[in-house]
């Protein structure tokens, strides 16, 4: 497994000292990264933080192994019921593994993802399924999200329609052992029951049986997934900054963050394979870095915005907004070295000359063209990038670069003197939904909304604008 991390246009003399990272601050901040690695380490040692275990941890990988042979031909799809943390590793593997949809791997069950209450984007899906042939996995670390448990009772209707009594053997559930509804719910119904760990978070789940189940149900190799993501904890522990490149990258990001304005950070992959781990990176980011307070309680409101950006389709799309709008932007491109295939262009010349140069080139030098044109661009713009490159996508890299990611944000939570592993805003939101659809227990949220409904009512004063042809 190799990821390399270039970070030369990040710096001042690339991009400026208005928006670049100078010698002298990138001096004075070793120190202070060192010190979030000992700080995140000692957390970690007293076991308040998880994710770096979980590649260790083998039992579970072979046991989601084991129950995958089990299941072997007995279905064509798995369907995963969870949301956020519970639902976008599990893409992101799919995406980076099996190829975005609509263009999959063939031979391999299909995963389908519910992650959202549309009613008619889960009519749309059911319909597209069989139920004789489909794996259900509710998925919640705490066992109560509305999204999840409504979704996953219409689910288990569906199933046990079609398959009466022996709907049970076609589901299993992950959560939290011994705690909450959705682990009672399993244990009453006969469920076969997949834990995470207290001390891993939604967010940081994806190498627990969170994303490894759905994975390993649809064909991938887990344990190659595991010893990417365990090669790369071991690097995340070390001190030195051109290996530890999660350090590396959480002390830059930090500087060029706080210290010269960048509040919101571009995600760039060139490669559609990665679409999905972008999508997965905009939530770790989000929820573990945007907090109202750190950790001595100051009122700080600390976040950098993410946004996912695809190379080359948003060349198309965004880049004349990050080329000329507001410098408020650091870009991080995430770069392939070796694709499964080139994608070579046929030689046969057309006789035209918007055709004739591209023959005998390849897909995969034109796209690495057109990020090194955009990299290059956005520096003469005085823009700050940088470029993750995994040598290719495959099981090991990909369990490597999820971990760089997870490694890199609880790093950034560090230097931010921030709690990266709560979310405190998710679940106030959750709270209000839980009153609003009468949950028992959740009646004092119910009487906050109505307060804030009735502070509406007083202030509206003309009913919505409406377009009405
Ligand atoms: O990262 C997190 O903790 C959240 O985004 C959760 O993953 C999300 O809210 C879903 O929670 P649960 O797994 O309890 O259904």
């Amino acid at each position: 497994m190799a990821i390399h991390f270039d970070d030369h246009n990040l710096r001042a003399s690339m991009v400026g000292a208005e928006h670049g990272i100078t010698g002298a601050e990138l001096r004075e901040a070793v120190p202070t990264a060192r010190e979030a690695l000992r700080s995140f380490r000692k957390g970690f040692e007293e076991g308040r933080y998880g994710f770096p275990s979980l590649p260790s941890d083998t039992t579970t990988i072979q046991a989601i192994q084991h129950y995958a042979q089990e299941q072997a031909g007995s279905y064509d799809t798995v369907c995963v019921v969870g949301i956020g943390g519970s639902a976008l590793g599990a893409w992101a593997l799919d995406c980076a593994l099996q190829g975005p949809h609509p263009v999959q791997s063939k031979g391999h069950p299909r995963l389908v993802v519910l992650d959202n209450i549309d009613p008619a984007f889960l009519r749309l899906a059911l319909d597209s399924m069989n139920p004789r042939k489909t794996l259900v996995l509710p998925i919640a670390k705490s066992g109560s999200t509305a999204e999840t448990a409504a979704t996953f009772l219409i689910v288990r209707e569906w199933l046990t329609v079609a398959l009466g009594r022996k709907a049970p053997r076609r589901i299993a559930a992950v959560t939290t052992e011994g705690k909450g509804d959705l682990y009672a719910l399993a244990v009453r119904e006969g469920y076969r029951v997949f834990f995470l760990p207290e001390n891993v978070g939604g967010r940081f789940s994806v190498l627990s049986a969170v994303g490894l189940l759905p994975a390993a149900l649809t064909g991938l190799d887990v344990r190659k997934i595991g010893k990417g993501a365990a090669a790369m904890t071991r690097l995340c522990w070390r001190d030195d900054l051109e290996t530890n490149i999660a350090l590396r990258a959480a002390m830059l990001h930090h500087l060029v963050w706080t210290r010269k304005g960048k509040s919101i950070q571009v995600a760039f992959p060139y490669s559609n394979q990665l679409w999905g781990a972008a999508f997965w990176f905009r939530q770790l980011w989000a929820e573990s870095l945007g907090k109202a307070r750190d950790r001595a309680g100051n009122l700080v409101h600390a976040g950098q915005t993410p946004v996912a950006a695809l190379g080359a389709t948003d060349q198309h799309s965004q880049a004349q907004l990050y080329m000329e709008g507001p410098n408020d932007k650091v870009f991080t491109f995430w770069a392939v070295r070796r694709f499964a295939d080139p994608g070579r262009i046929p030689r046969a010349k057309t006789g035209f000359a918007a055709f004739d140069y591209l023959t005998s080139q390849t897909l995969a030098r034109l796209i690495e063209a057109e990020r090194r044109a955009t990299t290059a661009a956005l520096t003469n713009e005085l823009r700050p990038n940088c470029t993750f490159t995994l040598d290719r996508i495959d099981e090991g890299h990909i369990g490597g670069f999820l971990q760089l990611m997870e490694f890199e944000t609880a790093f950034l939570g560090e230097l931010l003197h921030i709690d990266a592993f709560d979310q405190p805003g998710v679940e106030a939101g959750k709270r209000f939904t839980f009153g609003l659809m009468r949950r028992p227990g959740a009646k004092q949220y119910r009487a906050s909304f109505e307060e804030y409904e009735a502070k509406r009512a007083r202030a509206e004063t003309r009913s919505p604008a409406r377009a009405d042809a």
